[in-house]
């Protein structure tokens, strides 16, 4: 398993202090500027119009503020958020039990939509399209469809996979938000905002430290703020500073660049064991005893991003910068790698 103290995924320690962190106005939301004004247009539009704004879809690896837009998203509506996820909807029932009880302007969040099972996906496309549930009674050749009408709602799916979303799916989103990996000056601002909610003593070049290897994102960051705060105060003064927080990210094996264990295993198996590929992302995830999904859509989006990673028709392969990050001599065809110049050709 992944290194709880840096993985990605939410981990049962964060819930409680996710609540207490989580921004709670549009305002209040850190970096992903052009969702933040893309989103602003469609909600004060609708708010104008007095209509329930377009559904929504927000996409984006873990950890960077999926769940948290979309509570932004009701709060900013004045409206109720209904929460629920594609792998709790087994049945369609389950869903048109929750449609049925949707009031006028409710937002339903779904999480994990990608997850929804198919009968249920295809009784969402009547609702998000008509405002229409068919509701079947009865089994076998006796059973009828009754049309149920429905309040008009919005529609908030998250998904750490928009590919894997179906084409009818994704058509009927209005708005799509893609959420990129945060910059290491909007992860200090997030820090800088945890760490007065929580009251750390943190200094500006312990957070600039711990927002440089936060990989990206805001769930790490404030993560490996409560680890790094653990280690001030036992083994420190309490104060979070630069030289802290180096010692603490070092006990908990976050290395220079942030990467964790998993992401680290991932490039050492990719490197050592298949010459740096090209390779299939499942080889890829059974040498690292990881599931392939965990490995495309928590570790993979941020190798790529950190320019370890290229993702090919043909396979996974390393670039140069992660054989030197391994500390070892990238080979002439490693992707990324500049051919020598061909001097003879040019002469003196
Ligand atoms: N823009 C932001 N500003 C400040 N804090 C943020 C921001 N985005 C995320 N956070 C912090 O990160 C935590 C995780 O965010 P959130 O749960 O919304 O991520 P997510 O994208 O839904 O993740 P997952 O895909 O795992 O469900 C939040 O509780 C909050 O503390
Ligand atoms: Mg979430």
């Amino acid at each position: 398993m992944t290194d709880s103290a840096v993985s990605a995924h939410a981990e049962p320690e964060d819930a409680d202090v996710e609540a207490t962190l989580r921004p709670r106005r549009l305002a209040e939301f850190i970096g992903q500027p052009r969702v933040r004004e893309q989103l602003d247009l469609v909600l004060q539009g609708a708010k104008r119009r007095g209509d329930p704004p377009d559904h929504v879809l927000l996409s984006g690896p873990p950890g960077l503020g999926k769940t948290s837009l979309a509570m932004i998203i009701a709060a900013e509506l004045g409206a109720a958020i209904r929460v629920t996820s594609g792998p709790a909807l087994e049945r369609a029932g389950d869903l048109a039990a929750m449609l049925s009880n949707l009031v006028a302007g409710d937002v339903l969040f779904i999480d994990e939509i990608h997850r929804l099972a198919r009968p249920a996906e295809e009784m969402l496309y009547l609702a998000m399209e008509d405002f229409r549930v068919d509701v079947v009674v009865g089994k076998g050749p006796g059973a009828t469809s009754i049309p149920l009408d429905i309040a008009p709602f919005t529609l908030v799916g998250a998904t750490t996979r928009a590919g894997a979303l179906t084409g009818p799916l994704r058509d009927r989103f209005g708005f799509t938000a893609h959420m990129e990996f945060y910059e290491p000056e909007e992860l200090e601002l997030v820090l800088r905002r945890a760490g007065g909610i929580l009251r750390v003593d943190l200094r500006p070049d312990g957070a600039q430290e711990i927002a440089r290897r936060s990989r990206g994102t805001p769930r790490i960051a404030n993560r490996l703020l409560r680890r790094v705060r653990d280690y001030a105060e036992v083994r420190a003064d309490g104060a979070v500073t630069r030289e802290v927080a180096r010692a603490a990210l070092a006990v908990y094996d976050v290395d220079e660049l942030g990467l964790d264990r998993l992401d680290r295993a991932v490039l050492v198996a990719l490197v050592r064991s298949f010459g740096g590929g090209p390779v299939g992302v499942s080889t890829l995830a059974v040498a690292v005893g990881e599931e392939p999904a965990t490995v495309e859509e928590v570790c993979e989006p941020y190798l790529v991003r950190a320019g370890m990673l290229a993702r090919t028709p043909r396979g996974r392969v390393a670039t140069a910068g992660a054989w030197r990050h391994l500390k070892l001599e990238p080979p002439r065809s490693a992707a990324g790698e500049q051919p020598e110049p061909p001097a003879m050709l040019f002469g003196p």
